[in-house]
């Protein structure tokens, strides 16, 4: 099956832990071809690479860019989002724990483009040991003039700070982010305004999720037109995936976009499922879009297609169950995490997550009624569409697309008194 290392260098070359190692290996080629451009010309090839957010929600990152203004008289930021923390995500700890430098330079490019002197990486709490990583290769960066008052030329300033979360999914959220950067509670802020306009400190600033960040260097390097000619034409470049679950191999996989279906994901790449047991449902994009069926299995993995099927490419985090899980418990533990991540701000999302964890808490534990079912479709709408960001919406597509595709599951376990799988270890503690 077709891998393409791209952002995981460091499975192609060794050392890349070290600033000479990195170098070795070609590290930094991509920053000085961008330094031997206008920063215009640097943005115009971010947008023809057709490089889209890998965060979750796929905006086009030149584009994004291309929004911050030029004139404002105000400093201008790029803030790296290395706070992941969805569910099934766990792709950009591998750059942060091997391949650091590479989003360095990644953030340097931005920053050059966008004309930002001094850039943040905001990084989850618990990834503690990608925090040593990030401050080691930053100070070396810092020692050699990488980093500091000439780093993109004599007399041309450009620095990193690194910023550690406390633990908060919702701080991934990118105005939740900011808030937290600046030292206030991370909660959402209403949009507009967006933050190219006003975001760090209401500055324009330019967020972007560490894998995009470091797609940069080998577009730079390589071209604009080799990444957009790798894919389809809305979806290219390469994509990592995270798979998770009820697979012999779970693990990263860097592919080229639309080259792989979700079949070759789980059943090549991820050595399939347990001698014996079907394919029953996955999670393509993390725990936050809808769920697939096997009917789904032969779609390629690209934004267009993904969303062709009914879920959402997302932050490329696949959870697979197999036939000896129970769809209602696992609708019922993602709204748990969904109930105790909202922040509050907004009522539907603070009680409706409330509602559902509550709802498929009973019928998990035999006290379901079949009229739930009803009162659980007439939740989400309530809840979808109506708050200031996307937890709430992330909260309700699982569980909806649950009842819409399992909805026989969803009767058995009520009418048959409760979830055939039994408490998992490390009960919630409801
Ligand atoms: C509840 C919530 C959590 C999020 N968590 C993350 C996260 O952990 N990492 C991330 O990069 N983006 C996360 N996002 C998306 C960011 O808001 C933002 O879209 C992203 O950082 C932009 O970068 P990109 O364009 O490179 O994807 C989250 C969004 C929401 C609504
Ligand atoms: S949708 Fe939920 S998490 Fe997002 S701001 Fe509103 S209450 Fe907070």
């Amino acid at each position: 099956m077709p891998q393409l290392n791209s952002v995981y260098r460091h499975r192609e070359f060794q050392d890349l832990l070290t600033l000479s190692g990195y170098e070795r290996a070609g590290g930094w080629n991509g920053l000085k071809a961008t330094l031997e451009m206008s920063p215009d010309d640097a943005l115009y090839a971010f947008h023809r690479s057709g490089l889209r957010g890998r965060g979750g929600a796929g905006f086009p990152m030149g584009r994004k860019a291309s929004f911050l203004p030029k004139d404002s008289g105000r400093p201008t930021y790029v803030v790296c989002n290395a706070d992941e923390s969805e569910p099934g995500t766990f792709k950009d700890r591998e750059i942060l724990d091997n391949n650091p430098f590479q989003l360095v330079e990644g953030v340097a490019i931005a920053s050059y483009g966008v004309g930002c002197e001094r850039a943040y990486i905001y990084v989850r709490g618990e990834y503690g040991h990608q925090w040593d990583v990030l401050l080691r290769a930053i100070a070396e960066c810092r020692a050699t003039g990488r980093l500091g008052p000439d780093a993109f030329g004599p007399g041309a300033p450009f620095d990193i700070t690194l910023y550690r979360g406390a633990g908060a999914y919702i701080c991934g959220e990118e105005t939740a982010l900011l808030e937290s950067l600046e030292g206030k509670r991370g909660q959402p802020r209403l949009k507009p305004p967006y933050p190219a306009v006003a975001g760090l400190y209401d500055c324009p600033t330019l967020i972007n999720n560490v894998e995009t960040l470091a797609a940069l260097p080998p577009i730079m390097h390589r071209g604009a037109d080799w990444y957009a000619a790798l894919g389809p034409e809305k979806s290219p470049g390469t994509k990592i995936f995270s798979v998770s679950g009820h697979v012999l191999k779970p693990g990263n996989y860097e592919i080229v976009m639309g080259e792989t279906t979700l079949r070759d994901l789980i059943f090549d790449l991820a050595g399939g499922l347990r001698d014996g047991r079907e394919f029953k449902a996955c999670w393509p994009g993390g725990s936050s879009v809808p769920v697939l069926t096997a009917e789904h299995l032969d779609t390629p993995l690209d934004y267009e297609s993904l969303a062709g099927a009914g879920s959402f490419l997302g932050s490329g985090g696949c959870i697979v169950m197999d036939d000896s899980g129970c769809i209602v418990r696992a609708s019922w533990r993602l709204a748990h995490f969904y109930r105790h991540e909202s922040c509050g701000k907004c009522t539907p999302c603070r009680e409706g997550t409330g509602w559902l964890e509550k709802i498929l808490g009973r019928m998990v534990h035999g006290e379901g009624r079949l009229e739930d079912l009803a009162m659980l479709e007439s939740l989400f709408g309530r809840i979808s569409g109506r708050t200031l960001c996307a937890l709430a919406d992330g909260a309700v597509a699982p569980v909806q697309s649950a009842l819409e595709l399992f909805r026989d599951d969803f009767e058995r376990v009520i009418e048959q008194g409760g979830s055939p799988v039994p408490e998992p270890m490390g009960v919630i503690n409801a």
